[in-house]
């Protein structure tokens, strides 16, 4: 347990890292999420895998500056969007307000969620299991936010084969420079790489039914399109996807 508070004290520090929020602002809400085919790609897929969806209830666990929340806003949803970073939450809140959205910022642990079971009808959660000490059980964790029949919506991006990066010339996004400690804190994770084929695996694994993934093609084809017009914030990371499966119905 002391070295699970200390894994947790050395990731939130570095998730609080200014240079680390804007890097994500400039590189997904400015950049990606901020180019207009690519939102709209992304808001499409978002739609399609919450199209079985009964309720309006969303949450967004790990929302950073709240990327994937704001897409469920603009798709009608009542959005929280949880995350250990006051800094992250800052960004989101700035940007929440530049956009006219209506999001709800909660400041917690998303391995000791503050809510009670059964509260929403979507929870969802992008490129956050691989940095978590405990992914498996905060996933089942996720699964007891959900009422009966809902949707857990898990988002993530499977790194370029050797074969990709040759082919799109990849390189990897401008980033942050993680302390030392970080990146021995970094080595003990269960999940560095954080697939679909894991992701699946940690929702089977939950309960979950119905297990699907969601078409990327247009997010794919619209990164391309960015790539070519704006090169420093198109850059290719790997094949984003989204899984979506059902907590099973009561009975
Ligand atoms: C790679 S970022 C992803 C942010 C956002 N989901 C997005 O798609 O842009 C990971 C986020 O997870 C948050 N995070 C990591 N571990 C967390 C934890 N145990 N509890 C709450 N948030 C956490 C970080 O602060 C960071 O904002």
């Amino acid at each position: 347990m002391a070295r699970d508070e200390e894994m947790k004290r050395i990731f939130r520090e570095g998730w609080c890292n200014e240079s680390v929020v804007s890097h994500r602002v400039t590189r997904f809400i400015d950049g990606e999420f901020g180019f207009g085919p690519s939102r709209l790609a992304w808001r499409e897929a978002l739609r399609q895998a919450a199209s079985s969806c009964e309720g309006r209830r969303a949450l967004d666990m790990g929302t950073g500056p709240g990327t994937i929340a704001q897409i469920w806003a603009e798709l009608g949803y009542q959005v929280t969007g949880v995350d250990f970073s006051p800094t992250m939450l800052t960004a989101a809140r700035a940007v929440a307000m530049r956009q006219k959205l209506a999001i709800q910022l909660v400041e917690a642990d998303v391995e000791r969620p503050p809510f009670p079971a059964a509260a929403f009808d979507l929870v969802s959660s992008r490129a956050v299991l691989f940095t978590l000490p405990h992914p498996g059980y905060a996933v089942a964790r996720w699964v007891q936010l959900l009422r009966p029949g809902g949707l857990l919506v898990l988002i993530g991006e499977n790194a370029p084969t050797e074969q990709e990066r040759i082919e799109r010339q990849y390189r990897p996004a401008a980033g942050w420079r993680p302390s030392e400690e970080y990146l021995a804190a970094l080595e003990q994770l269960p999940l560095r790489e954080h697939t679909d084929s894991v992701a699946r695996v940690v929702m089977e694994a939950a309960g979950l039914e119905s297990i699907r993934t969601i078409p990327m093609r247009a997010v794919t084809e619209a990164r391309r399109e960015h790539e070519t017009l704006e090169p420093e914030y198109g850059v290719l990371q790997g094949t984003p996807y989204i899984l979506v499966g059902r907590r099973p119905s009561a009975g």
